[in-house]
C-alpha cells in the first residue's frame, strides 16, 4: 500500500483530486469509481477547479457510484444521486449517459445488481476507484460480516452506520436500513484504488486497515491484497501509521 500522509483535510483532497486529474488526463475515456459521504467532498470540489480552469475534459469520462441507499427516490436531497449531482456532475462536463449510480427504487434488485455489475464489465471495467471509509471499516457499503460479498448486492446497514449517517437526515428514523452497494470484489477490480480519511475518528480503523489482520470483520482490511492501492490520509487520521 503506498501511504501518503498529508497536514490536513485540504491537502488530501488536493492531492485525491490531483490523482483523478492525472488519471482523466492520461486515459480521458478512463471509467471512474466514485463515493460519497463528507470525505470526498473536498476532492469533488477541488474537481471542480481544476475544470474550471480548463485543465481537464470528463466528457469521455464514465462514472459508477460504489453504492445507493435503497427505497429512496433520486431526487431525495439524501439519496447518493442527489449528493453526486450538488456535489460534483451538475458542474463538470459529465454527460448525463455516462454517469451509474445504483437504482434505489429498483423493484427486482437483484436484476439491478447484476446489471450493474454487466455495465461495469461493458465498460472495460473501472480504472481508478476512489474510496471513504466507514468507522467500522466498511468500504462502499459492504459493512463488517462473517464472509466477503463479492458482487454488487442488497446490504442491511449496521446500526453504527445508520447512526453515523443519520448527521445528514432530519430524525435516525428516517435513515433507510439497506443500500445497493458494489462488492469487495467489484472494488478490488478497479485498477487503481484511493483510499481517503480524515480526521481522529478514522486514526483506530486506519491501522487496523493497513495492520491488522484481513478478515471481512474489517472490509477494508482487503485491500491490503490490492497492487495498487493509494491511502491517502490527514495528521490525525494517519497518527498511528
Ligand atoms: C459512500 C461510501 C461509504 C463512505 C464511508 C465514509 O459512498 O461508500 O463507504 O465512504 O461511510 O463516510 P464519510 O466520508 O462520511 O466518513
Amino acid at each position: 500500500m503506498n501511504i501518503i500522509k498529508l497536514r490536513n483535510y485540504r491537502e488530501i483532497s488536493f492531492e485525491a483530486a490531483k490523482i483523478i486529474r492525472d488519471q482523466v488526463l492520461l486515459k480521458p475515456q478512463s471509467v471512474i469509481g466514485f463515493a460519497t459521504g463528507s470525505t470526498p467532498i473536498g476532492t469533488y470540489e477541488e474537481l471542480i477547479n481544476i475544470f474550471n480552469k480548463d485543465l481537464i475534459t470528463f466528457e469521455n469520462v464514465k462514472s459508477f457510484n460504489l453504492d445507493e441507499y435503497y427505497g429512496i427516490n433520486p431526487m431525495n436531497k439524501n439519496s447518493y444521486n442527489y449528493f453526486m449531482k450538488n456535489n460534483l456532475f451538475n458542474y463538470i462536463d459529465i454527460k448525463e449517459e455516462n454517469i451509474n449510480i445504483p437504482n434505489g427504487l429498483a423493484e427486482d434488485v437483484e436484476k439491478e445488481c447484476e446489471e450493474y455489475e454487466r455495465k461495469i464489465h461493458e465498460a472495460g471495467g473501472i480504472d481508478l476507484q476512489l474510496l471513504g471509509i466507514g468507522r467500522n471499516g466498511h468500504i462502499g457499503f459492504n459493512e463488517p460480516c462473517e464472509e466477503f460479498k463479492a458482487h454488487t448486492h442488497l446490504v442491511e446497514l449496521k446500526d453504527d452506520t445508520i447512526k453515523a449517517n443519520s448527521r445528514f437526515f432530519d430524525s435516525l428514523e428516517d435513515v433507510p436500513t439497506k443500500a445497493i452497494s458494489m462488492g469487495v470484489k467489484t472494488i478490488m477490480s478497479a485498477r487503481k484504488i484511493i483510499l481517503i480519511a480524515s480526521g481522529e475518528e478514522k486514526a483506530e480503523i486506519i491501522r487496523e486497515t493497513v495492520y491488522g489482520s484481513i478478515t471481512p470483520n474489517l472490509p477494508a482490511s482487503i485491500l491490503q491484497l490490492h497492487d495498487d492501492v493509494t491511502l491517502i490520509v490527514d495528521e490525525e487520521s494517519g497518527k498511528y501509521i
